[in-house]
């Protein structure tokens, strides 16, 4: 285990489970005659989540990425969102988009995607999450996929970063608070 890791809160077999799950949720929904599904990674948390689904999910997908960054931090955070890469394609009229994300914390951020991207045309939108925080919300939403509810814990690893290191570890860690109270 990484020394900076208090603990694993969830193991690489555990997500393996979840992807597992959640790949055989979307074959489920997305099988039907004229569906377009797009994975939608958003940048950069979801790209180890994103590689995994995509390899698990049997139904034909198609991917493509976001990154986005909100302005503000902690109890005031405006939720304004800013679009650094956006979706480019001229097709959304005709895509079921699924949204990939990481980890749900206040929800600002995927709230603001699915009415940014229903705006933009896209034929249906939505949510998939690896992780959900829902004790930290502040707006008022839930992914349709979740893999695994956590409590608020300062989380690392399987994408997750604290100060851009350890997304690269196959576990979701618990970060030691000495790490980012220096
Ligand atoms: C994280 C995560 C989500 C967002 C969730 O991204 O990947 O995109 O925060 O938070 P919210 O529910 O409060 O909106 P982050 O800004 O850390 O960027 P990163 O994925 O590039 O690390």
């Amino acid at each position: 285990m990484n020394k900076d890791v208090e603990r694993i809160l969830v193991s690489e077999e555990e997500i393996d489970g979840i992807v597992r799950r959640i790949a055989a949720e979307i074959d489920r929904d997305y099988s039907g005659e004229g569906k377009k599904l797009v994975l939608l990674c958003i940048l950069k948390g979801s790209v180890v989540f994103m590689g995994e689904l995509m390899k698990r999910v049997t139904v034909p997908v198609e991917i493509d990425f976001m990154k986005v960054s909100s302005y503000g931090s902690g109890t005031n955070t405006t939720g304004r969102i800013n679009i650094i890469l956006d979706i480019l394609r001229g097709d959304l009229s005709t895509c079921d988009i699924l949204i990939v994300e990481d980890i749900i914390d206040s929800g600002k951020t995927l709230s603001y995607l699915v009415d940014y991207l229903k705006l933009k045309g896209a034929k249906s939108v939505k949510t998939c999450t690896l992780l959900d925080k829902p004790s930290r919300r502040q707006v008022d939403f839930e992914a349709d996929y979740v893999g695994r509810v956590i409590p608020d814990e300062f989380v690392v690893g399987y994408g997750l970063d604290y100060d851009e290191k350890y997304r690269a570890l196959p576990y979701v860690g618990v970060l030691k608070p000495e790490v980012y109270s220096n």
